[in-house]
């Protein structure tokens, strides 16, 4: 495997580094956030993207929130309240955001009531327990891919759909860790890259990934992908997920529904990668699910190209939902969850 893969999309150097996910494949720049405004705005503006990834950025950007010097440990507690608030804020339908700042909140809490806590003994906590979840979230991916690389026939072809790699992930890759997987077993594998409309998550960003990793891959337009299940030409869907509901319906990137209906269709397994961190047990279904309305602006153009006659309406909604009936199996790092999925969670879970 080429050591090229390992993309680190979110790095903590004294401050948080995020690579520029908005400028690749053409340029790889890094972006410094300073502050907690920094990284609301580089997650809402997609500089970090993909679930884990903004969850593990999120995290980091919560030691941003402790003042520099000076000040009470109420005050820095208020500020990294206000941060997390504004880091939740910033997308709604990624779970994984909500979880890393409320994990961090809760590491707050427990400085606080420590018995002669501090402001460095807050920001260097939030600093331990940040590089423990991005380190647990790579580790997770790695275990997911290989446990989902048994679901990949040596000489498959696998179709994906927007970008559940490294870089979205923090490292390794929740879907595109399974093909990783499935690589390093030595088996030979082809994916076709959906295009993934409107801003070219597979275009962009999972072709690169996957070159760079010399995995044989095809890019197709969104509108291919039915056509070359029907075909025969793809043995199994894996995508990622943002937000999963108890039920296993699943939110991920606008288009993943009619991928999933077009799979069903045609007997191709469609298969959802996702850490334990993007179930939501409090999410009973799908319809629960706040789905992120985004500037139409990004329908209406391709690279700041205008593509529509000015004045044009349009609607952007940045992901679906994937009803649980149309899902073969969602491959976590506790193990393979399938219908009915609130079993398969709580089983997973520790629970019977
Ligand atoms: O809008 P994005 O690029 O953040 O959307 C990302 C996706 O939909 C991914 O498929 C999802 O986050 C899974 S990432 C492992």
């Amino acid at each position: 495997m080429s050591p090229g893969f390992d993309v680190e999309p979110v790095r903590w150097e004294g401050t948080l580094h995020l690579l520029d996910q908005r400028l690749l494949p053409d340029r790889e720049a890094w972006v410094m956030c300073r502050g907690v405004s920094d990284a609301v705005e580089a997650i809402g503006d997609l500089t970090v993207r993909g679930a884990p990834a903004i969850g593990v950025a999120a995290a980091y950007a919560m030691v941003l929130a402790v003042p520099d010097s000076g000040g009470d440990l109420g005050s820095a507690m208020t500020s990294v309240r206000d941060g997390g608030e504004a880091l939740k804020a910033a997308r709604p339908t990624a779970v994984n955001l909500a979880w890393a700042v409320d994990r961090q909140l809760e590491v707050a809490s427990a400085v606080q009531a420590e018995s002669a806590p501090g402001i460095e003994r807050l920001r260097d906590a939030l600093l331990e327990s940040a590089r423990s979840i991005h380190e647990s979230e790579v580790a997770a991916c790695r275990r997911i891919g290989s446990i989902g690389a048994d679901l990949v026939p040596d000489g498959a072809s696998v179709l994906t759909h927007c970008n559940a790699g490294a870089l979205a992930t923090g490292g390794y890759g929740s879907a595109l860790g399974i093909v990783r997987g499935a690589v390093e077993a030595g088996k030979q594998v082809h994916v076709w890259v959906d295009e993934t409309r409107p801003v070219l998550q597979g275009a962009r960003l999972t072709a690169w990934e996957l070159t760079r990793a010399g995995i044989p891959n095809t890019l197709i337009a969104d509108v291919a992908a039915a056509s070359v299940i029907a075909r025969g030409d793809v043995d199994v869907v894996i995508v990622g997920a943002d937000r999963i509901a108890a039920n296993g319906d699943v939110a991920n990137k606008i288009g993943t529904y009619g991928v999933a209906l077009a799979a069903s269709a045609h007997s191709v397994p469609f298969v959802v990668a996702a850490p334990v961190s993007t179930v939501d047990m409090a999410c009973p279904s799908g319809d629960a699910i706040v789905i992120e309305e985004r500037d139409p602006g990004e329908v209406l153009s391709i690279h700041g190209q205008r593509i529509a006659p000015r004045g044009q309406v349009a609607a952007n909604w940045a992901f679906d939902v994937t009803p649980h009936r149309l899902v073969t199996a969602i491959i976590t790092e506790a193990g393979v969850a399938r219908a009915p999925y609130p079993e398969s969670f709580r089983y997973l879970a520790g629970g019977t």
